[in-house]
């Protein structure tokens, strides 16, 4: 297969950041994606309707001139939130609510401590029709870091899709083959997002021969046959998955660090080596239904008009970007050599 066509696909899970940074972050995604879940985890966090917008407004004017590119916004969920904040949400145009595990991750300090305590809150968004995001980690300190999204299927997803049967729920960036299975083992109202470092790499590239700080994310790198069974759900092709980069920005410095943070920058490279994960699968034919179908399907959007044409040509991921502020980005698979290109 020397190039391939599909539906102009969307991005169902990323972080733009603010201001500055969306010069930057903004039209690399709207090169080849039509729309994008804006995750909510600014300093202070997107927690209500006119946050949201004005972050909304922020991401449009950072639009290259003549893109159609939709920003679909989000509400983070803390202690404090409330059903009537999720309503005017709802009114204004935001399209989900991400919950986070205080200290789960990035930004994620403001977040919520009991989970039951948001329980009015869920009923509320399963009435108004709002879809709920999870990054599905317990923080506890005495849990393993890499058993941390097991325990939290086990502790809070069963029962939060058990409570709430008509609510949609995404599990952000699986990482196990435990999540994988329960995505498939309930309703249609329970759906997942993939990253592309999640299909193309385990622990190994995170650990051996030496840390690899831009291959650090969270949730962390699994093992290999978490990974296997993470690529093998996507070539099966089932409608429950779909395609969210979490490309996540962070400066050189704050990743090349003693105590680097978590986030893989892969919106210049993410399409591609989705379609690189894709042909190594032999599922070419699943290529689509994944970037294209299965994320609007489960939100209930349209389906995009357009198409991207990728074709069968090396070119090398630049080694760095500069923002206009002289802060340096180490992207993605850096320097490494892609063989699917963006038309
Ligand atoms: C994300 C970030 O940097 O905001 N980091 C990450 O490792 N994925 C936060 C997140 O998605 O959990
Ligand atoms: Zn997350
Ligand atoms: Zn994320």
């Amino acid at each position: 297969m020397q190039s391939i066509t599909i539906r102009q696909p969307d991005d169902w899970h990323l972080h733009f950041r603010d201001n500055e940074m969306l010069a930057e972050t903004v039209p690399a995604t709207a090169r080849c994606f039509a729309r994008a879940i804006v995750m909510p985890n600014l300093v202070p966090p997107v927690t209500n309707a006119s946050l949201a917008m004005a972050y909304k407004e922020r991401i449009l004017a950072a639009r290259p001139a003549g893109s159609q590119f939709e920003p679909l916004m989000t509400l983070y969920l803390t202690n404090e939130t409330t059903p009537a904040d999720i309503t005017a949400a709802k009114a204004a145009g935001v399209t989900a609510c991400k919950l986070y595990p205080a200290g789960a991750t990035t930004n994620s300090d403001a977040a919520v401590k009991g989970i039951s305590a948001l329980y009015p809150v869920f009923e509320q968004m399963q009435k108004d029709g709002m879809l709920l995001l999870v990054h599905g980690e317990v923080t506890e300190s005495h849990v393993d870091i890499f058993d941390r999204e097991k325990v939290f299927i086990d502790q809070y997803m069963v029962k939060i899709v058990q409570d709430f049967p008509a609510l949609k729920v995404v599990f952000e960036h699986i990482t196990t083959g435990d999540a994988a299975d329960f995505v498939l083992a309930h309703g249609a109202n329970v759906g997942a997002t993939i990253t592309p470092q999640h299909l193309l790499l385990n622990r190994n590239d995170l650990l051996v021969g030496g840390v690899r700080p831009h291959n650090y994310c969270l949730p962390v790198l699994k093992r290999n046959t978490h990974q296997a069974r993470l690529r093998e759900v996507v070539a099966e092709g089932s409608k429950k998955f779909f395609l969210g980069t979490d490309s996540a920005p962070h400066a050189k410095h704050r990743k090349e660090n003693a105590c680097g943070c978590a986030g893989c920058y892969s919106a210049w490279s993410a399409i591609e080596l989705y379609a690189e994960v894709f042909e190594q699968l032999n599922a070419m034919d699943k290529f689509e239904d994944f970037a294209s179908n299965n994320g609007p399907d489960f939100y209930g959007l349209p389906r995009n008009e357009g198409t991207i044409t990728l074709v069968k040509e090396s070119w090398q991921v630049p080694e760095l970007v500069t923002l206009a502020d002289g802060t340096e980005m180490v992207p993605f698979f850096a320097g490494q050599t892609l063989n699917w290109k963006l038309a």
